[in-house]
């Protein structure tokens, strides 16, 4: 197959080339219509050819505790393909005292069969006894590059820095990367507690059981650690222009910036906390953590991905249905659970506000929506970019198209962001591996085909 007539996107920006594909594979990236009429012809005409998205961290059908999911792996997925993201990145939660591969094959066995986009998983560490902790080498070896410790949610997922220390070392022995979800789980229960303390329950408060010296402590607390154990660190959906400066300054005299990496997320830089004042619902809907800060830290953040102090662009995609967030609303905001959709979202959205507004190159918009979380995330051989070798995911995007962004795919998105903003650009056909997903903007898939993908740094 030939795509031809389009602008491929580059580490160079746009250029006018086709894109050769056969079987699962790019086989070649050549000069327009060089191999014209020996193969299957697709009309690219004006449109962008871009690598598949990579959405390096969602919760795709994440069970609560009381009962509550996320959208689910077939809903979410068909989200992320119909908005150009064909893998995601997605977290392995062990329950308590649960071994942590016989997490990964609880995970393995809800997202095989259902999920419709290729995937990887994380795995996320709450207990560092030396049991847990001897579990990790093996995973590595399986493909499990990737291992997540919180700072925050005291008494449930939270590591005190100790803890936090041993999972480090652990990590980097195993030549693996930490993710860290960096809050100050002490300094959010207090702040937690007097707000509750204080009649102050309705989903409007959450934001100030979050305050940005928490998040700032545990982020200078964890690049500390990382400095000490040589632990190679992800600091995930980072929020604030003062974690961003921590992050800055501690690559400073460092010539390998893949050891301390900065994501950010489709919210924190384009939804801001006007929300939490603009109703109940308007709040619910943007109850997650941590929480949506200033605009100023959004436009801050924004201008860090664009220069590289930020690395790539997630969505933390965690959707929970409006319904579900009120019901749960009344025993007091804690009990809501916390998680924006945005996987759907994110490459038309970052489009419309970051590369028709001028501010981000379409260059740095595929590197930091598909290249580099794929290098950083350990699919550098095979995903994120548009090169002889690489999966034919593929992505034909029309820049012009104007219009009022409706939530993706067949599930309940009333909790949706980002319902009625009106965007730039459309994504129009998908291929993953090879085969077509999505044609005009529908999907065409009749049996989930993702992949699971072993990933090594
Ligand atoms: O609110 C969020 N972020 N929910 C998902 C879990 C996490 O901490 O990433
Ligand atoms: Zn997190
Ligand atoms: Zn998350």
């Amino acid at each position: 197959m030939i795509i031809t007539g389009g602008s491929i996107i580059t580490d160079q920006g746009p250029t006018r080339a086709d894109v050769h594909f056969e079987g699962s594979r790019i086989t070649d990236i050549i000069a327009p219509g060089e191999l014209a009429g020996s193969s299957e012809i697709i009309d690219a005409g004006g449109l962008l050819v871009l690598p598949g998205g990579i959405d390096a961290h969602t919760h795709f059908g994440m069970p609560l505790g009381n009962g509550i999911s996320s959208l689910g792996w077939r809903e979410s997925s068909e989200a992320a393909l119909l908005g150009g993201t064909t893998t995601i990145i997605d977290f392995a939660n062990p329950a308590v005292g649960e071994p942590l591969p016989q997490a990964v094959a609880r995970w393995r066995d809800m997202a095989d069969g259902n999920i419709l986009c290729d995937y990887g998983l994380h795995t996320t560490v709450t207990d560092v006894s030396a049991d847990r902790l001897a579990e990790i080498p093996a995973l590595v070896q399986k493909g499990i590059a990737t291992f997540k410790g919180f700072l925050a949610y005291k008494g449930r997922l939270m590591l005190d820095p100790r803890e936090m220390k041993l999972l480090m070392e652990a990590v980097r022995k195993s030549g693996a990367m930490l993710l860290v979800h960096a809050e100050d789980g002490e300094m959010n229960a207090a702040a937690e507690e007097t707000l509750l303390n204080t009649g102050r329950t309705g989903p409007n408060w959450h934001p100030l059981a979050h305050p940005d010296e928490s998040e700032e402590k545990a982020v200078a607390e964890v690049l500390a650690l990382a400095e000490e154990t040589g632990c190679p660190l992800t600091i995930v959906h980072m929020s604030l222009a003062g974690s961003l400066k921590l992050l800055k300054n501690a690559r400073v005299n460092r010539d390998d910036n893949s050891i301390l990496v900065g994501e950010v997320c489709l919210h924190h830089l384009f939804a801001d906390s006007g929300l939490y004042k603009a109703g109940h619902g308007a709040a619910l809907a943007a109850i997650c953590s941590p929480p949506l800060r200033t605009a100023g830290n959004c436009a801050d953040l924004l201008a860090g991905l664009v220069n590289g102090d930020l690395d790539f662009l997630s969505t933390d995609h965690c959707e929970f249905s409006l319904a579900a967030k009120s019901a749960a609303a009344a025993g007091g905001f804690p009990r809501v659970p916390n998680g924006c959709g945005g996987v759907g979202e994110r490459m038309v959205v970052s489009h419309t506000l970051a590369v028709a507004t001028g501010k981000m190159t379409l260059a740095r918009w595929i590197e930091t929506c598909c290249r580099r979380p794929a290098e950083l995330m350990g699919l550098k051989d095979r995903k994120g970019q548009l090169a002889p070798g690489f999966d034919a995911d593929i992505v034909l995007f029309d820049p012009t198209a104007e219009y009022r962004w409706e939530p993706l795919g067949s599930s309940d998105r009333a909790g949706s962001l980002w319902t009625g903003l009106p965007v730039t650009g459309r994504v129009r056909d998908v291929w993953l591996r090879g085969r077509q997903v999505v044609a005009g903007g529908k999907l065409t898939l009749d049996q989930p085909g993702g992949e699971f993908l072993p990933r090594h740094l």
